[in-house]
């Protein structure tokens, strides 16, 4: 256990308090703690003295609230936390994490942020290299989800600038289209962006969950038939829960045939950039127009840590720019294209760009490439677990990215007709697998219906970097499902 300064100010406390919590994780299975200890939220509420108004007493009270806190959070950087599209964070990021908040400092200006801006702008052009695009802009959100509304707000003002300024009344309605199997983000998009949910056409995809080209091509006519004006297609790199990625190259036909914006939300399978091995499952990805992108994700960067580019330079800026005086001052001593937050919709925003940048620059390429590769190779043997194992189905053949997913059958319905009443019963095992892991704390792993596609409730198992999983731990896991819904 790391020394804990028992005297000082609370934030080195706390930084011990870190160090330990940080030592906890890479302790041998045998010894881990639980990666949760569930409370429900009024059991939680009677824990923690959640009232404000007099002060604790001194530092150390302090100290013991913050180590309460992390009690009952949820060890995201265990292996076991498979909940979501993210987990463990990689050292070099949370050393950036430590420092920009430590430093305090606000993304907007180079006045501000001089190195900060620099090195933001340096991640951004390595993205856009790799992409393969000569030139263009980008830009840090705060979130995937924000991401995607870039992509949106840029589609609209390339074809129509001045709605900018006029807004969207009297206008035939502008449609997007998304396969059915998208992020949700793109439907509260086009709520904040005026399309309307309506005006958000879900695309059919095939059975692996990718967006059939056929059914782009027959939404787009009926949308014109209809007389609604077709403006932008987000396609899905990676989709959220069975990691299909859309095909670019037939998409971006479709989109160049009809003069339509193409936004890939590469937010989950867009890491494949950087592996060799995968990053043909991005064939395409040249075409977009605008990508947006989640190192937050697969890569272990600290949340949050989302980007978005566009090959189109300078529209960033005059599609979001409102040109503050008293913040984005023209007649600055300095070069003030670098003052570069007038492209953003936010106007305080963190600094998310260093912590990619300082994994960059401890990884390198070839390290991150490596970090990719494995999270593929465990996403694989896993997949090839759930083929082999009894009581284990695949819900796809084989994954496309690093979400594996399938039911597991219990003894009790293996071996029978697999009628409706069947499904019916084996859609209620998944979360009452879950219920069990989050109660004993021994794994977190996500499940979900497919209504769409008549799937019931079935295990999401997503890899992610880091930690770096080999099979030991992916037997663990599937052992744990099973143990704990074979007598059900
Ligand atoms: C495909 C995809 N796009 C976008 C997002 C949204 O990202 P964020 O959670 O950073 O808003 C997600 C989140 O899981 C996602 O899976």
């Amino acid at each position: 256990m790391a020394a804990e300064p028992d005297a000082g100010p609370l934030y080195r406390r706390v930084l011990a308090l870190v160090d330990e919590l940080r030592l906890a994780e890479s302790a041998p299975p045998a010894e881990r703690r639980p990666v949760l200890q569930f409370q429900s939220p009024a059991q939680l509420a009677q824990q923690l003295p959640l009232t404000l108004g007099e002060p604790l007493p001194d530092e150390s009270a302090l100290l013991q609230l913050c180590r309460q806190v992390a009690s009952y959070s949820v060890r995201t950087s265990d292996f076991r936390f498979r909940n979501q599209l993210y987990g463990g964070v990689d050292q070099y990021g949370l050393a950036g994490a430590l420092l920009t908040e430590c430093l305090n400092t606000n993304q907007h200006t180079f006045e501000v942020a001089p190195a900060f801006i620099l090195c933001e702008a340096a991640v951004l052009e390595h993205v856009r290299q790799l992409i393969g695009w000569q030139d263009g802009d980008g830009i840090f959100a705060a979130g995937g989800s924000m991401a995607n509304q870039y992509g949106l707000a840029l589609a609209r003002y390339h074809r129509h600038p001045e709605v900018k300024a006029r807004g969207l009344f009297g206008r035939r309605p502008m449609v997007v289209f998304t396969s059915e199997d998208a992020h949700y983000s793109i439907l509260k998009a086009a709520h904040w962006h005026g399309y309307g949910h309506d005006n958000v056409l879900a695309v059919p995809t095939d059975e692996c969950g990718r967006m059939r080209p056929d059914a782009l091509e027959a939404a787009v006519t009926r949308a014109l038939a209809e007389d609604r004006e077709p403006l932008v297609v987000n396609a899905t790199c990676g989709t959220t829960v069975l990691g299909a990625f859309d095909p670019l190259p037939e998409i971006a036909d479709i989109c160049h045939r009809h003069g339509l914006w193409l936004h890939v939300d590469a937010c989950w399978g867009g890491s494949a950039l950087l592996s060799r091995r995968w990053r043909p499952v991005l064939a395409g990805l040249e075409r977009a127009d605008s990508v947006a992108w989640n190192p937050h994700k697969m890569l272990g960067a600290p949340l949050q840590c989302s980007l978005f580019v566009t090959r189109h330079a300078g529209l960033l800026h005059r599609c979001n720019a409102a040109a503050a005086t008293y913040l984005f001052q023209q007649d600055k001593f300095y070069d003030v294209s670098f003052d570069t937050g007038d492209k953003s919709v936010q106007c305080g925003r963190k600094v998310d760009g260093f912590k990619l940048w300082l994994m960059w620059k401890a990884h390198g390429d070839a390290g991150l490439e490596r970090r990719v590769d494995a999270t593929f190779a465990a996403a694989g043997y896993c997949a090839d677990q759930v083929a082999q194992r009894p009581g284990f189905r695949p819900v796809l053949a084989s994954p496309q990215c690093a979400n594996v997913c399938f039911w597991y059958v219990p003894p009790s319905l293996r071996g029978q007709e697999e009628t409706a009443a069947w499904w019916e019963r084996l859609s209620q095992v998944a979360p009452r697998v879950k219920e069990a892991m989050v109660r004993r704390g021994s794994l977190m792993v996500g499940y979900q219906p497919l209504p769409h596609k008549q799937l019931v409730n079935f295990f999401r198992l997503v890899f992610t970097g880091v930690p770096e999983m080999g099979p030991a731990e992916v037997d663990y896991m599937l052992d744990e499902i099973d143990s704990l819904g074979r007598d059900l």
